[in-house]
């Protein structure tokens, strides 16, 4: 037979039992207890974090308040109302055949295209568009040496500005290729302003048209004096050499 330990024991041991118990349940009730100054903190975790909550006042800013107001002039994404015609060389869902509202077409902003496009885009397309400026010449030359591309070189050739379906974009596709990029081309949204994106693609539009033009384009009056030019007796002249356009082609003309 077991013999049980005496009486008292087991007494002591049930209240011990129950005295354990005491501390888990203190515990609990103070981690439960929404008082941050008086709780009792056993485990930290996150209790305490240096931030200001929603509409707590920050006696650092001298109006008090501890979140901050949008810096003036801030649009919020998706608010406002940009000119997309501008922006995005888009008006209702196609591209834009004119220029956006507060830019003119004349002399000087088809000149600040021209020299726009010779600073960024005639190291690839070439001066007169042909697709053979420089960086890409090299870079063919890269890729055709005899053991393979040389340096792991890989290049897509800069397409001809008057490539069929190259001349089919309209202005403002033109505006969007040069500010976002096409496939292998990167934008230049980042470097080049916004007008100076627009006057780029207004020379890009009269180069094509210089390039592709029939003597029907040419005003009556002065196709005598183009037939007696030194690049059309010079058969050998190369698209390089023929000059960029000086006429401007009317605002409403340029597509
Ligand atoms: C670093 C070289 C480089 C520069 C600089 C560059 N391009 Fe290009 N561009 C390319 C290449 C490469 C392609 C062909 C991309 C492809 O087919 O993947 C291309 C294609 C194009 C096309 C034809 C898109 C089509 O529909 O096929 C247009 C238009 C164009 N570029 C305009 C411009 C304009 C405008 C600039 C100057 C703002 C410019 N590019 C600067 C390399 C360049």
């Amino acid at each position: 037979m077991i013999s049980l330990p005496p009486r008292w024991m087991l007494f002591v041991g049930g209240i011990a039992a129950l005295a354990l118990a005491i501390p888990p349940v203190v515990i609990a009730r103070v981690r439960a207890t929404p008082d941050p100054e008086h709780a009792v903190h056993i485990f930290f975790d996150m209790d305490f974090q240096p931030k200001f909550k929603t509409q707590e006042p920050n006696p650092l800013f001298a109006d008090g308040r501890s979140q901050r107001l949008p810096v003036a002039g801030s649009i919020a994404r998706g608010e406002g109302n940009p000119d997309l015609h501008r922006t995005t060389g888009v008006v209702n869902g196609a591209w834009a055949t004119t220029l956006p509202a507060g830019l003119t077409m004349n002399d000087a902003f088809m000149e600040r295209g021209q020299q726009r496009f010779n600073i960024y885009c005639t190291a690839c397309h070439g001066y007169a568009g042909f697709g053979d400026g420089t960086v890409n010449q090299r870079a063919m030359a890269l890729m055709s040496s005899a053991d393979g591309p040389a340096h792991g070189t890989a290049w897509v050739q800069a397409k001809s500005l008057h490539d069929p379906a190259v001349r089919e974009h309209t202005l403002g596709a033109v505006f969007s290729i040069a500010s976002n990029g096409i496939r292998t081309m990167a934008g230049y949204e980042a470097q080049v302003s916004i007008e100076d994106r627009w006057a780029i693609a207004v020379y890009v539009k009269a180069l094509q048209l210089s390039q592709n033009a029939t003597l029907q384009d040419v005003p009556p009056e002065v196709r005598d004096a183009l037939k007696s030019s030194p690049v059309e007796k010079n058969p050998t002249a190369t698209s390089a050499a023929v000059k960029a356009p000086t006429a401007t082609p009317s605002k409403d003309g340029v597509k």
